[in-house]
């Protein structure tokens, strides 16, 4: 008989970031401990000893895993993960670039969210994924990083799903302050046009291409530091002074040499099972979708007016996935399954390798030196998700939510007295 267990991970697991929960973990014991059900119908004289006492047993299990990812950090540099602490605690936990400093972001966020006062809500996912947040962008703020490199997802990091980057999006002043930093700002979307006018991705962008054109505060050299990643790794485009527009860069200039072993014919076997698996859930399901085919993509979405809903998209993701792993030609060529939020695609390449493709073209940037904003870090069924192993992360949950990770960041540059 199926354990619950089981059920619970073959439900499940693919939604789960096992970092975060386990962290979650560890903060239910003080919350548990130091609950206070009677603090809502009698008057509670001690809840902010209370308070205090919780905030600093929270933040006590904060300074061990700060420890923790720095002995995780020194075995992965010895080459020696077996001997590191946290890999044995999380197994599927990730590469860490640098160091985070949890117990510092704990108080910025406790201060904004009130974790440690409340005494009936346990900390949260959130909670925590927004000290993971402020802890990264206060290490790459620091004097020992140099941030060089800011990737950002489109749909939902930038703008809302399916919306465009338009001139009234405040993340374009955000995105104005990184390039006068001399930091490149790279859009890494899974949206992919092959068409080498760029004109659907100088529509969809045109927010922060004319904010380029028009600034007299950016040195040229600045302009020609905001690029876009499409289709994951497959379409790169840079802004040109000259055009005052993007331009597209030909593949030659900046193809990694992974890639360059897959050929034509083998991506195209790849996308034709994926078309299959596709098409054959859609009429198993009857899915009131449209399978699209393109060059380096296949997806499903929705028949105008209607609807597909997550439990079947997610069907499709963990399905087409499945069946990919275990064919020859997804062993040859690196692909990405996921879930977009109301349709599903298959993308030959994916994040990581359009992170690191940037990185190479602009000169060799390394993971510590780069962050990638985005919106989607599940590990299966997520397209941001493979961008962990190219560089540091920040995990959004809505466009408001970068635009307050880019503030911060900037904050503590300011904070430190930079010199623009
Ligand atoms: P991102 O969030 O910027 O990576 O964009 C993902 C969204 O782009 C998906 O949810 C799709 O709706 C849309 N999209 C359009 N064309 C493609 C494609 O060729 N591959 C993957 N996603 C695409
Ligand atoms: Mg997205």
């Amino acid at each position: 008989m199926t354990t619950r267990y089981r059920v619970e991970y073959a439900l499940k697991s693919h939604r789960r970031d096992a970092f975060i929960e386990w962290i979650k973990g560890l903060l239910a014991g003080p919350f548990v401990l130091h609950s206070e059900p009677a603090a809502y119908i009698k008057e509670v004289s001690t809840w902010e000893d209370t308070t205090a006492t919780v905030r600093k047993l929270y933040a006590s299990v904060m300074a061990d895993v700060e420890s923790l990812v720095i002995d995780q950090i020194e075995n992965q540099a010895n080459n020696t993960p077996e001997l590191a602490k946290l890999g044995y605690l999380v197994p599927t936990v990730g590469t860490f670039f640098t160091t985070l400093p949890l117990v510092d972001a704990f108080y910025v966020q406790d201060a904004k969210r009130s974790i440690s006062c409340r005494r009936l809500v346990s900390p949260s996912f959130n909670d925590i994924r927004l000290i993971l947040n402020t802890a990264q962008i206060m290490s790459m703020t620091s004097t020992q990083e140099k941030l060089r490199l800011v990737t950002l997802d489109g749909d939902v990091t930038l703008y809302e799903d399916g919306k465009s980057l338009t001139p009234d999006n405040p993340v374009i002043a955000c995105l104005l302050g990184l390039l006068k930093r001399d930091i490149a700002v790279g859009i890494v979307t899974a949206a992919g046009y092959p068409d080498t006018s760029g004109n659907r991705y100088k529509e969809r962008l045109s927010g922060i291409i004319e904010a380029v054109a028009d600034s007299s505060d950016l040195s040229e050299n600045q302009k020609r530091k905001l690029l876009v990643m499409g289709g994951e790794s497959n379409y790169l485009f840079r802004y040109s002074v000259t055009d005052q527009t993007l331009v597209y860069v030909d593949t030659n200039e900046w193809i990694l040499d992974e890639m360059q072993l897959w050929n034509d014919t083998v991506m195209q076997e790849l996308l034709d099972l994926a078309e299959e698996v596709i098409f054959s859930c859609k009429q198993v399901m009857n899915l009131n979708g449209e399978v699209i085919r393109k060059d380096r993509a296949v997806g499903i979405v929705p028949i105008e007016g209607k609807k597909m809903i997550r439990e079947d998209l997610e069907e499709v993701v963990l399905g087409v996935q499945r069946r990919l792993e275990n064919s020859p030609c997804g062993k040859k060529v690196q692909f990405c399954a996921f879930n977009g939020g109301s349709d599903v695609w298959v993308d030959v390449g994916d994040k990581r390798l359009g992170v690191r493709a940037l990185q190479n073209y602009l000169g060799g940037i390394h993971g510590h030196e780069t962050l990638h904003v985005g919106d989607q870090f599940a590990s299966v069924g997520a397209n941001d998700f493979k961008a962990r192993l190219a560089a540091c992360t920040v995990w959004v949950a809505d466009p408001g939510e970068t635009v307050e990770a880019l503030t911060e960041l900037c904050g503590y540059w300011e904070k430190a007295g930079e010199k623009l």
